[in-house]
């Protein structure tokens, strides 16, 4: 226990190849520990529904414009509460590993009486669901960390298909910085160029901008928190 604590705790060093095996042995881990939050931290993230952080993802958001929009791991909903209360006429739907999260968000926005937000239980890898959507933005915070390797280029694969635009906020490698890495594992999360991925990418999005996150507004450990805002 003492000695897996130890690794948790350091940011793991290991060759890409290591670090691949290391995810896909401790993926159902991940996953197993998303889909099995209980209700009492669930209802932390409902109590945070309005708080410095979703001012500051609804400001960048709204710049945007979007009617329909998608959130791929949303918790309860708690970042898609206050854009859905200050403009019905959006369409937001949620999706989530963690049943109990989705169905405890979808009580308290019948509750509030909002009716612009449908949360689903669907995990990140099956976005196929939503192949005839159209989105005009796709966002996600704090979750395709979890997506292995194996996974994460058809996931963002997905999601150009089915949206005009992502907004990830997530652990983010700088391009250019290190040429030579496209990923890193720090302590259980995957810290990713996601430009570098994206550009690579056949037709490549015509736009995308890295805004660093305000260490106040988010500071995960692994570092390099930011906005990754692509136009497809
Ligand atoms: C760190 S929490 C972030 C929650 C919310 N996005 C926020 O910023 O407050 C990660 C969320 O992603 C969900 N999650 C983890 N892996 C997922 C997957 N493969 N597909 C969908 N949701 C996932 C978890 O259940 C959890 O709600």
């Amino acid at each position: 226990m003492k000695k897996l604590k130890e690794n948790l705790i350091k940011p793991l060093k290991l060759s890409r190849h290591a670090a691949m095996l290391f995810a896909a042995k401790h993926f159902d881990y991940k996953a197993r520990f998303w889909r099995n939050r209980d209700l009492s931290v669930i209802k932390d993230y409902w109590e945070s529904r309005n708080d410095d952080s979703n001012e500051y993802l609804h400001d960048l958001i709204k710049k945007r414009k979007p009617k329909k929009i998608l959130e791929i791991g949303c918790c309860c909903g708690n970042r898609l509460y206050g854009l859905a209360k200050e403009d019905p006429s959006i369409s937001l739907v949620g999706i989530d590993i963690n049943r109990e999260a989705v169905d405890f968000g979808n009580e308290r926005f019948k509750e509030e009486g909002v009716e612009n937000v449908q949360l689903l239980h669907l995990r990140a890898e099956e976005l196929d669901d939503f192949h005839d959507s159209n989105f005009d933005l796709v966002f996600s915070w704090a979750t395709l960390l979890y997506i292995t390797p194996q996974k994460i280029r058809q996931v963002l694969s997905h999601i150009r298909s089915i949206s005009a635009g992502m907004m990830l906020l997530e652990l983010n490698l700088d391009s250019g910085a290190n040429p030579n890495i496209l990923e890193e594992f720090h302590v259980g999360n995957w810290k990713r160029d996601y430009k570098r991925i994206l550009e690579s990418f056949n037709p490549a999005p015509q736009k995308i901008n890295i805004t660093p996150i305000p260490p106040e507004i988010w500071n995960p450990g692994g570092g390099g928190a930011s906005v990754i805002d692509a136009v497809f």
